[in-house]
């Protein structure tokens, strides 16, 4: 188990940047993950980790990639469905550990009418991760209900999860988002949410994150929609990594962008 956490969370910052592309398992070929082989490879060597779902993984990155990966095995609804919160575990454990992963993700809805299913799933399945010393990553879903997002609701997913086993949970950057940090005992990540106005609005909420303890991104749109994904995944790894300032994580930026 420790072996996986520090495959995800670097030692020498206990930080981790983790590039989530699972999008496709509700959304379809989402805009610049539609061919997610090319979205993917050019971003492999700046990120940590990879969120992926098996099918993507099986068909999009190569089996010699050393990257670890975190398996997102959650899903079984689409954003055209009557309700995103019914999710089911979609991959087994033995699917799990032949894939080699670091980690495993699923969803849990609290609030939702599907609570208590999202919240067993979550606890069956750390259940099985603790088996075979696999750590689970909660996220803090919230559906298309994105107001949802603020610091009580958030504070009460991210405990729950860590009440319930996670390892890690992923979460929503908010106001006080300090508050949701303390009151969750494991390393908490944060989702990028849906595309930002500028790239500079995706540095600022990564570097609010950090400094009020995040221990990391797993971060999607806002790198890849980007019309310049590796000099914003490089920017944000140096926030992350290197404690750089938005102002020079903006620069670097800019000028990968100009290369
Ligand atoms: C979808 C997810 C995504 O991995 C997560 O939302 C991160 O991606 P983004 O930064 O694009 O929000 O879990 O349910």
């Amino acid at each position: 188990m420790k072996n996986r956490m520090a495959r995800i969370f670097k030692p020498d910052t206990g930080r981790t940047v983790m590039l989530a592309v699972d999008h496709g398992y509700f959304l379809g070929p989402t805009r610049k993950l539609e061919e997610p082989r090319k979205t993917i490879e050019p971003l492999l060597p700046y990120c940590d980790a990879l969120f992926v779902t098996r099918g993507v993984l099986r068909s999009s990155v190569d089996a010699d990639t050393a990257t670890p990966v975190v398996l997102r095995v959650s899903g079984g609804t689409s954003v055209i469905g009557k309700d995103l919160a019914n999710e089911g575990v979609t991959t087994s454990i033995e699917e799990a550990v032949r894939l080699n992963v670091a980690g495993m993700g699923l969803s849990i809805f609290v609030g939702s009418d599907y609570e208590h299913e999202s919240l067993l799933n979550l606890a069956g399945l750390v259940n099985e991760g603790e088996d075979y010393g696999i750590p689970v990553l909660a996220v803090t879903a919230v559906g298309k209900e994105l107001e949802k997002r603020d610091a009580r609701y958030l504070s009460l997913c991210c405990r729950i999860a860590a009440e319930l086993g996670a390892r890690m949970v992923k979460t929503y950057y908010c106001e006080d988002f300090a508050s949701v940090v303390k009151g969750c005992p494991v390393p908490v990540v944060i989702a990028g949410g849906p595309k930002l106005n500028t790239e500079l609005d995706a540095l600022e909420l990564t570097y609010d994150a950090i400094q009020q303890g995040a221990r990391g991104v797993d971060m999607g749109r806002n790198i890849w929609q980007s019309d310049f994904p590796v000099a914003m995944i490089r920017a944000i790894r140096a926030i992350v990594h290197e404690n750089k300032t938005v102002k020079e994580a903006y620069e670097l930026f800019n000028s990968i962008k100009g290369d």
